[in-house]
């Protein structure tokens, strides 16, 4: 699809948790659409439900009612296998805790969703290193995630959502877990990366500064995003 195009769009998204007694909704007919190169921001209380909305536009878990769509797919009724080959083609995703497979060096990780697509080694490889070295870490490539700093193992996962060049990154808390310099250097480099590849760009945050500093800011609340004066 051109990268004019909407990129993330929801229509009417709710998502109800359901326990035998229990029954809570967490979004309530959410509509959003968002095209290439703007970044969006989600701020809300603990427990307001950004993350479950950001699970649900990223299609790891599917809407209890209403329809997403990803690069112009409507996830609805995909199978696991087409949803994990839109998500590895169009989608990057940032957690608050790297998510880094432990065992494996920052070079690894970050070539991971290109050997998973099929690319080759080599390719893999050489891709990998290219953006770790955008994200300033040519110089830790052989290290684990426990030899690398909180702000080195984020920014190892921002390679790792960013090295398919997916036409949006998902971002849960991407800095919550960084000391404010660390925080600040991170959200830099997002903002930096969406940019020059001209992505959709979600970022759910508990840091106003940074929500601030993206193109459309929204407060999750009561279930409904309302935007932010
Ligand atoms: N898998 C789940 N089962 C039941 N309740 C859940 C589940 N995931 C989240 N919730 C509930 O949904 C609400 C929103 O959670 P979450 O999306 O994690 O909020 P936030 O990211 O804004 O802190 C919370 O009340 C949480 O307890
Ligand atoms: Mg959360």
């Amino acid at each position: 699809m051109s990268k004019q195009e909407i990129v993330v769009a929801c229509r009417q998204v709710c998502v109800t948790f359901s326990e035998p007694g229990l029954s809570v909704e967490v979004l309530h007919g959410i509509d959003l659409s968002i095209p290439a190169g703007e970044s969006v921001s989600v701020v809300g209380a603990s427990g307001s439900g950004k993350s479950t909305l950001l699970h649900t536009l990223g299609g790891l878990m599917g809407p209890t009612s209403g329809e997403v769509f990803l690069s112009g797919q409507n996830l609805t009724g995909l199978t696991a296998a087409q949803l994990g080959e839109v998500r590895n083609r169009h989608l990057g995703f940032v957690y608050q805790f790297h998510h880094l497979l432990p065992e494996f060096s920052a070079l690894e990780n970050v070539a991971m969703p290109l050997l998973i697509r099929g690319d080759s080694v080599a390719d893999s490889t050489e891709q990998a290193v290219l953006i770790l070295e955008r994200v300033g870490l040519s110089h830790r490539l052989k290290h684990k995630p426990a030899e690398l700093s909180g702000g080195e193992r984020q920014r190892a996962a921002v390679a790792r959502a960013l090295v398919t060049y997916p036409d949006c990154v998902l971002a849960d808390e991407p800095t919550g877990n960084l000391d404010q310099k660390t925080a600040a250097q991170v959200q830099e480099l997002l903002l930096e990366l969406m940019e020059t590849e001209k992505l959709a760009l979600i970022v759910a945050t508990h840091d106003l500064q940074f929500a601030r500093s993206l193109s459309v800011q929204y407060e999750l609340r009561d279930g409904r995003l309302h935007q932010l004066p």
